[in-house]
């Protein structure tokens, strides 16, 4: 290559290495291809080369300018973009919207429960995870030597306290703290040392029911839980009593509604055992009352198909977003 051009092209190069701007590319286009630029100069030096080299000397002016040309057009597209991000602000551009949470699926369904309570009068309520033996089993009427007495079955502190392994607690929170009528709705957590599996978790959340009052009956019982079922699984839902037990009611129900072939247990229920009214000062000659506990992710998962348990407690965004 002639030796002037070869010069001029390792300074174009080294030129168009530090071109950062529009502005820069620009000034490097007017001083090599410009009127006054040195590609003009080189081009008028044609006159001075012998004959038998012009040609020579000429195709390689042109390669030189091909060169340029090539370089400034592909710096173009680069400059332009990275100086739209840096230097310039487009305020037509849709704004990026924060992500915004969402209220988990068991709080959603405690949510619609509660308002369903709500509606037929009962006030939703509050009560300690950490309680004692005596609200958590003596005063629901659970003999001493019950198993889930046992700490296979309940989470004991190294104070002698417990996490609650029902929300039965606030039913006797409640009534010691006031005095009939009551109509209240207990939602909460709840811990029993289960091996967690698709099924159990040594967490859950449970919501318990009370009505106390002069004159309270089965027949209120199955009155409320059955328009309870209806309005959270449709009014054609069908729901079954079936005879249980429970030391604090009697006689004692599990709530049962039905589930394409089968049936599905979603409530344990009954009336007020005497007992438990007389553990929290109440006269049972002069009260009745219903009490009744259902478990939260049961149905969340009947309702959405869920088949593991384990999904409310990962805080994957991948499952909590379909809710
Ligand atoms: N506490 C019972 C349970 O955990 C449910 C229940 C509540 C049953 C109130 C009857 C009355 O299984």
């Amino acid at each position: 290559m002639n030796p002037i051009i070869q010069e001029l092209q390792t300074e174009a190069k080294s030129r168009l290495a530090s071109i950062r701007s529009p502005q820069d590319l620009e000034s490097f286009r007017i001083a090599y291809l410009g009127k006054k630029g040195k590609l003009r100069d080189l081009m008028e030096q044609l006159k001075n080369v012998p004959d038998d080299q012009r040609r020579d000397f000429g195709r390689q002016v042109n390669e030189f300018k091909q060169f340029l040309e090539e370089s400034i057009k592909s710096l173009k597209i680069e400059t332009s973009s990275s100086a739209a991000s840096k230097d310039s602000f487009d305020e037509t551009l849709p704004g990026i919207l924060p992500a915004t949470g969402r209220i988990h699926p068991i709080n959603q369904m405690i949510q619609e429960i509660c308002r369903i309570f709500e509606r037929l009068g009962f006030e939703t309520v509050d009560g300690p995870e950490i309680e004692t033996e005596f609200h958590n089993f003596t005063a629901l009427n659970i003999p001493l030597d019950h198993p889930s007495r046992d700490s296979f079955d309940t989470f004991y502190t190294s104070e002698g306290e417990l996490l609650r392994s029902q929300t039965s607690t606030v039913q006797i929170r409640v009534m010691q703290d006031r005095k009939p009528p009551l109509r209240i709705i207990a939602p909460g957590r709840v811990y029993r040392p289960d091996a967690v599996d698709a099924s159990h978790s040594f967490m859950f959340h449970q919501i318990e029911g009370l009505m106390v009052d002069d004159r309270v009956t089965f027949s209120d019982l199955k009155g409320v839980l059955q328009l309870f079922l209806r309005e959270l699984f449709g009014k054609d839902a069908k729901v079954r009593f079936r005879p249980h037990f429970f030391p604090f009611t009697e006689p004692s129900v599990e709530v049962d509604i039905k589930w394409g072939k089968g049936w599905l247990e979603v409530l344990g229920a009954g009336t007020v055992d005497p007992n438990v009214f007389e553990a929290v000062g109440y006269d049972p000659k002069k009260v009745q009352g219903f009490a009744f506990g259902l478990g939260v992710e049961r149905m969340v998962m009947l309702r959405h198909k869920i088949q593991d348990i384990r999904l409310f407690y990962e805080n994957d965004l991948r499952f909590l977003e379909q809710f």
